[in-house]
């Protein structure tokens, strides 16, 4: 990968499977890592996914598929010295980040977005002790607890109605509301029982009684005149959340012109502290025109999956760029919406039937992640559409994700 000239940071792009290849490694190659090595595809990018199970959404994509367990840095060290990666980009949580912080300073390879921040957020302590203490942006009250007393404590300064989450999880695995004394006990054993790894400590929070939350997708991207490091917009986007699981999302949500520009700076102040290039997802809450920073994603975010219909470039098209040094817009075509079609049933090698009713509905489009186990809870696929607005929008996503029946195949 050599340095142009004239745009310091533009990296060449050479070609895949020879000498002058431009590598670049996805650490995770889920659906969201899935539709980032497409993007890379297209730009001939050599794209190595790896994953803790065979056959991943990425891997069907990839020029070469690895399965490792990427918490054991010694193996995600060995994998790297043998790739030799140009880029290392993250698209999980659960990762040796350790490993990638010794990777990045021994200059191996370039972490996205940095190691530091892949470190930060994959620890709820780490990143909103950055965004509270350092940089000083709105969050709900928080407390953290090691032990069930210490966790008693914390709600004692906190109050009811809280949320109890673990240190190290996703997707809201481990994590209640309570709203009171009697949900104190469960609540710490469920989140001890649901953590990523169990360090046994949880943030307690103050529930924030929002209107609506937003997922504000910035990206950190070169600007093409001066080669420097720039932040820009998507518009927001609203989704709906159950049990911590994204199940639908549309944009642009509509926003006060204070809470809109309230909700930039806060994304403009944490992604620039994490640094680095490539596109995250940064979690709001919206009341009126008062905003809460509650998490960020320094990778594309699975409410953006509509960004598959609404935007020139979907956000993962927008994180492909940014990392290799192109310039990105962030142009909204169309209201859009998408909807999650979960498995419905827990078996390998399942089938989908009204896959062509669901495209039949106007405006839709569909994604099958292609993985190899459905669960009951599993996301398996999403449906996508656009329409004359975002309720229009929503409607056909919804209709369209509701006519793919996951069966069995067996
Ligand atoms: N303090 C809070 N007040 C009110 N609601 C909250 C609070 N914290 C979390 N929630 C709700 O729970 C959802 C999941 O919380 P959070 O994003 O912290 O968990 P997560 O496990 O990281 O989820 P994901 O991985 O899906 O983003 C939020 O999107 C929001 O709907
Ligand atoms: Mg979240």
């Amino acid at each position: 990968m050599q340095t142009d000239s004239f745009r310091p940071d533009a990296l060449s792009i050479g070609t895949p499977l020879s000498a002058s290849a431009t590598r670049v490694m996805l650490l995770g190659a889920g659906e969201l890592g899935k539709e980032v090595i497409i993007a890379l595809q297209r730009l001939g990018v050599e794209v190595i996914a790896v994953d803790r199970y065979a056959n991943a959404p990425g891997h069907q994509v990839a020029h070469r598929a690895h399965v490792i367990d990427m918490t054991d840095a010694v193996a995600l060290r060995a994998l790297v010295e043998q790739e030799r990666p140009h880029l290392i980009v993250p698209e999980i949580e659960a990762i040796a980040t350790d490993a990638l912080a010794e990777i990045e300073a021994a200059k191996l390879a370039t972490v996205i977005p940095t190691a530091r921040a892949t470190q930060l957020t994959m620890n709820r302590e780490g990143i909103r002790r950055l965004a509270a203490e350092e940089l000083g942006l709105p969050t709900s009250p928080y407390a953290f607890a090691q032990s069930l007393d210490e966790m008693k404590a914390a709600i004692g300064k906190i109050g009811f109605p809280c949320v109890v989450k673990p240190v190290m999880s996703s997707s809201g695995k481990g994590q209640s509301v309570l709203k009171s004394d009697a949900d104190v006990e469960p609540a710490w054993n469920y989140a001890m029982a649901g953590g990523r790894v169990n360090h046994g400590r949880v943030i307690v929070e103050g529930f924030i009684d929002f209107e609506y939350e937003i997922t504000q997708l910035t990206v950190r991207a070169a600007d093409p005149e001066s080669g420097e490091t720039q932040t820009y917009f998507c518009d927001p986007i609203g989704h709906v959340q159950v049990a911590g699981d994204y199940v639908e999302s549309w944009q642009p949500q509509p926003m006060s012109p204070a809470a809109l520009e309230k909700a930039r700076d806060v994304a403009a102040r944490v992604t620039t502290a994490l640094g680095g290039r490539g596109l995250f997802g940064v979690e709001l809450f919206v009341r009126g025109d008062e905003v809460w920073f509650s998490e960020v994603s320094p990778r594309p975010h699975d409410t953006g999956l509509v960004t598959l219909a609404t935007q020139r470039f979907s956000e993962f098209e927008l994180h492909a760029r940014a990392i290799l040094g192109l310039p990105v817009d962030t142009t909204l075509r169309a209201p859009g919406a998408s909807a999650v079609i979960y498995g419905g049933l827990d078996e390998a090698g399942i089938a989908f039937e009204g896959v062509a009713q669901a495209l039949a509905v106007p405006g839709a489009d569909l994604r099958l992640f292609g993985k190899p186990e459905s669960f009951v809870k599993r996301r398996m696929g999403v449906a996508v559409a656009t329409g004359a607005d975002t309720d229009e929008a929503r409607e056909r996503a919804k209709r369209a994700a509701s006519k793919v029946r996951p069966v069995s195949a067996q």
